[in-house]
Formats: C-alpha cells, sequence, structure tokens
C-alpha cells in the first residue's frame, strides 16, 4: 500500500483511515529492528535528506536509522553547518536540495509553517519533523502506536496531557489525532501555558492536576518550551513543579493501571520525578523505540509503498 499524498506535514491532513494505515505498517516494522541483521532492502536506491535547523537527539537519529535499516541512502544537514550560517534562504536552500534529486527531504525548523512552505517548492515528498509550536506529527503517531500496543485501543480512552500546551507541538499534534481516533482528552497546566478556545479543539480543560489524572488511562507530560517562551510564565521551576510535576504522591490519585508517556527531552523534577520517569509505569523509552518503526513506515509509504 501507499499513501495517497506527497507530503506528511501535520496530523490535520491525516485521515483516521491513514492513521491506521501508518500504525499498523509500523507494527510490521518493529521487528526488523529485533533481527541480529537489522536491515531489509525496501528503499534501495531511494535517498533521503534529514534537514535539521533545530536541536533534535529522538528524531533526527530515528530518521537516520529507520531510512538506514530499509537501505536507503541517508544524508544529514544541521543549520550550524549548512550554509544556511551564510545567509543562504531557505527556498535557495530548498531549491538547493531538490536538484540532488532526493526522494524525501524531512525538515525540522523553529519557524511554524517551514515544512508546508518546502512541500510547495519542491517535486519531493516533505515530512515535518516539528515546525516551532505548531506541528510534531510523527511523535503523536509514534505515541498512538505506544497507546495501542499498551492499551488494544485509542477510541474511549481518556488521556491527560499535562504541562505547556500553549508552546508545544507535540500537545497539539496529538489532540487533533488522539480526538480524530476517538480517545477524549483532558489538557492540564497553568492558565498562562493553556491557549484560549483550546475547547474547539474538542478536548476538556483542567487546571489542577489531581483532577486531570483522576480518570486518565494515559498521563502523557511536557517539557517546558523554555526555547518558545519570550516572557516568564510562572515564578520558579520550584513554583512550577509544586503544582505540576508528576510525582508518586500525584499518580496515587490516579488509576492503578494508568501508563506514563513523555515526548522527551524530559527535565527530571521539574515536570517529573526521576522515580515516575524510571518507574514500571512508564512508557517513555517505549516510545523512543517504536519511533523508528513509525518513522520507517512513513519513509516506506511515501517512497516505497508500491515496491
Ligand atoms: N521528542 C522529540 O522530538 O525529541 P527530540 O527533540 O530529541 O527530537
Amino acid at each position: 500500500m501507499k499513501l495517497s499524498k506527497k507530503d506528511i506535514l501535520g496530523m490535520k491532513e491525516l485521515s483516521r483511515d491513514e492513521v491506521t494505515l501508518i500504525l499498523d505498517t509500523a507494527e510490521s516494522f518493529l521487528e526488523v529492528s529485533m533481527r541480529k541483521i537489522k536491515k531489509v532492502p525496501t528503499l534501495r536506491g531511494k535517498t533521503v535528506i534529514n534537514f535539521f535547523v533545530e536541536a533534535s537527539t529522538r528524531t533526527r537519529t530515528s530518521f537516520e536509522i529507520a531510512g538506514k535499516r530499509l537501505s536507503a541512502d541517508t544524508v544529514n544537514i544541521s543549520a550550524s553547518t549548512s550554509s544556511l550560517v551564510k545567509g543562504e534562504t531557505l527556498t535557495d536552500t530548498a531549491k538547493t536540495l531538490e536538484a540532488m534529486n532526493p526522494d524525501i527531504i524531512v525538515i525540522r525548523h523553529g519557524a511554524a509553517g517551514a515544512p508546508h512552505m518546502l512541500a510547495r517548492m519542491i517535486k519531493q515528498s516533505v515530512i515535518n519533523a516539528g515546525d516551532g509550536a505548531h506541528e510534531h506529527p510523527t511523535q503523536a503517531l509514534l505515541d498512538m502506536l505506544t497507546i495501542r500496543q499498551e492499551k488494544g485501543v485509542i477510541g474511549g480512552l481518556t488521556i491527560a496531557i499535562i504541562g505547556d500546551i500553549a508552546h508545544s507541538r507535540v500537545a497539539r499534534s496529538n489532540i487533533i489525532g488522539l480526538t480524530m481516533m476517538g480517545a477524549r482528552v483532558t489538557v492540564c497546566g497553568p492558565a498562562m501555558m493553556i491557549p484560549r478556545d483550546i475547547e474547539k479543539l474538542g478536548v476538556h480543560v483542567s487546571h489542577h492536576m489531581e483532577e486531570a489524572v483522576s480518570d486518565a488511562d494515559i498521563i502523557m507530560m511536557l517539557r517546558i518550551q523554555l526555547e518558545r517562551q519570550n516572557e516568564s510564565f510562572f515564578p520558579s521551576d520550584r513554583e512550577y513543579s509544586r503544582y505540576y510535576c508528576l510525582d508518586r504522591a500525584t499518580i496515587e490519585r490516579a488509576k492503578p493501571d494508568v501508563l506514563v508517556m513523555h515526548p522527551g527531552p524530559i527535565n527530571r523534577g521539574i515536570e517529573i520525578s526521576p522515580e515516575i520517569a524510571d518507574g514500571t509505569q512508564s512508557l517513555i523509552l517505549k516510545q523512543v523505540t517504536n519511533g523508528v518503526a513509525v518513522r520507517m513506515a512513513l519513509l516506506y509509504l511515501l517512497a516505497g509503498g508500491e515496491e
């Protein structure tokens, strides 16, 4: 099967059936990463450029590993080692990369909409690996795969997303994806970190962590996006963690089988205590493992699905 679209720009552009196809395909690729020889010839002869203008550990590494495990040729470009530092524009960089005829360009950029602009300019497929505070669709897809594996379903579950909702592209993509798949989503955080009118996305809003976790099947914690804040939204880390850190006392207010997620990187002791991050209810490293499979699925469905 092949996705009937050129690009993966956001959860907003995906249908329920397309999400299910991506998750099913990712499920089938999980096994490749468990083999002694972790490589299949599926994308031999294809070229994937990972163009990361913003810092990343998980997304960039997993896209590179995903491409290599599918036998694609992968090339990594970061802002600091590209001609962006010499003043080249994104448009000129895009046209330059297009002229080398890759098959897929994966882009992370600090500006919301940069992947959409790139997708309009070039003929190759573009995957959004995170654009500003806008969307991070591949993170939401790997989160959904993890939830489906652990709970068997997504529809009907209650998911509490807690923290800096306003500046989080992970929150936005998950809200769109999870509500589309039939989950109930509660967002929780200080008033300054919850966008006005967020209820229009079909979520319930709470400012009290104990209330938000009380009926949750999954608690998804978020990092405070200091790099996207140009003013202080809370007096101190200590003050924030007093009300919004997931620790043993808070998790005891939740269902006994509640599971904990975090997209990473985590700020230990600020939004999540080390005991919970490393505990038996934590899915954080499973999310990382699933990230490779989801990215393999996307590269395959965009570049090689028919072959
Ligand atoms: N979750 C996530 O996007 O992590 P990185 O910034 O390390 O890629």
